[in-house]
């Protein structure tokens, strides 16, 4: 049994907290590419944006410890609810059949470590400058955060190209089977919306992965140049 602010947590109870908290890494995750496409309208956009947020420190770092401890629940009740159902399972199957498994529901421990790397490697590279400190103290005309600048400068590195994209195949399938995954396990399965929900997961992880990957590339062949 999972202990959880020292009460027992069923598996269904964790399956539930892991859908939820899933669910609002997800909404996280379409924000900030929503909010990172205005790298399309200008230094200016996206650096007054990136002001705006910073403006307001309490609300920052509320959002900041909020999304930290998400990801804590949501990491660490994953991995116990893993450890306990192969306990429950000593001796694994001698034959794997993977035919009705996708292959972003075989590889969500994969592709939830690689992410967890990535996004360790991209806060220390884009918020806390620790990784290319060359741009990241320079503000723009206005005396703004120049990270639009931050950000072309990254993506002018074939390097940091491949380890940013490499990030998105591993957040598109985790996404696209978790959101599915989160929405029957909160019991929003019904004959009718049954197949909504199934296409929700791989229709909101692409539209991500292509938002995303879109800024990288643009940056990279030169049409979004500082
Ligand atoms: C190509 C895609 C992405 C771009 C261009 C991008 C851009 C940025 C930038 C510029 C910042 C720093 C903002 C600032 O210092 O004011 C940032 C912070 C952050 N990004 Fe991303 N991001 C991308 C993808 C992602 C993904 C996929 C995730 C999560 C799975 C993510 C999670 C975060 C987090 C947690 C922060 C720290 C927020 C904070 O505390 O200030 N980012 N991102």
């Amino acid at each position: 049994m999972i202990r959880f602010f020292g009460h027992n947590l069923t598996s269904l109870a964790s399956k539930v907290l892991i859908a939820l908290s899933g669910l609002g890494l997800a909404g996280f995750v379409v924000f900030h590419m929503l909010g990172n496409l205005q790298v399309f309208q200008g230094p200016e956009a996206l650096n007054r944006y990136a002001a705006f947020l910073r403006e307001m420190p309490i609300l920052l770092w509320s959002a900041r410890l909020m999304l930290l401890a998400i990801v804590g629940l949501h990491i660490g009740l994953s991995v116990h609810l893993a450890i306990r159902n192969r306990r429950a399972r000593p001796v694994g199957y001698v034959v794997r059949h993977y035919r009705r498994a996708s292959l972003a529901s075989r590889t969500m421990a994969l592709t939830g470590s690689v992410l967890v790397l990535f996004i360790v490697f991209h806060v220390l590279h884009l918020t806390a400058g620790w990784i290319d400190p060359s741009f990241h103290n320079r503000l723009d005309i206005r005396g703004h955060r120049d990270v639009f600048g931050n950000v072309v400068h990254a993506f002018q590195n074939p390097m940091l190209v491949v380890i940013y994209l490499a990030g998105q195949v591993a957040l598109g399938l985790h996404l696209s089977h978790a959101l599915s995954g989160s929405l029957q396990t909160l019991g929003m399965e019904h004959p009718m919306l049954d197949r909504l929900f199934r296409g929700a997961g791989p229709l909101v992880a692409l539209v991500v992965v292509v938002g995303n990957a879109a800024i990288v590339l643009a940056i990279a062949f030169g049409l979004v140049r500082a």
